[in-house]
């Protein structure tokens, strides 16, 4: 599927994202209870979107289907490159923290979540 259709693959990727970045938000207001294994699963998800990222946009993918990427990300694709890297790299510093305990879970979502921002300020469409 990445092969094929890239653009649908990195949208599925980030709506995994998000349904992981909402169930741990959830735990932190207690809303939910805090579940190390879901924790768990979701640092995972993260991990495997952060290195599955810089290969989803191949060239012909700029345009096609709805997509919200910029063209920013073809022209930066280093830089790009970097804020998946980054972001990989805030996922590993925290995970053995966020499935510790809830205040490690409390600590290590704010780090994680500003690099998803920092990417989406520059690479992807508000609307
Ligand atoms: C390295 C860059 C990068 C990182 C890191 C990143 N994203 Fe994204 N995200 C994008 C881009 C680019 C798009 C637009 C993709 C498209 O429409 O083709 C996107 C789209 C999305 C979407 C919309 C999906 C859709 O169906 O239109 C959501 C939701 C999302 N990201 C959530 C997250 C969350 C949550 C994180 C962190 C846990 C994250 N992203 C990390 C670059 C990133």
């Amino acid at each position: 599927m990445a092969q094929s259709d890239p653009i649908a693959a990195r949208k599925a990727l980030m709506k995994e994202n998000n349904n992981n970045a909402r169930a741990a938000v959830q735990m932190m207001r207690g809303q939910k209870p805090f579940d190390a294994a879901a924790v768990e699963a979701a640092f995972a998800q993260w991990a495997d979107t952060a290195q599955k990222l810089p290969g989803l946009f191949p060239d012909n993918s700029k345009t096609g289907q709805e997509t919200k990427a910029t063209p920013k990300i073809w022209q930066n694709k280093k830089d790009f490159d970097e804020k998946a890297a980054a972001f990989g790299k805030a996922v590993a510093d925290n995970r053995a923290k966020a499935t510790a305990s809830l205040d490690g879970l409390k600590a290590a979502i704010p780090v994680v979540g500003k690099a998803c921002d920092n990417c989406h300020e520059d690479y992807r469409l508000t609307q």
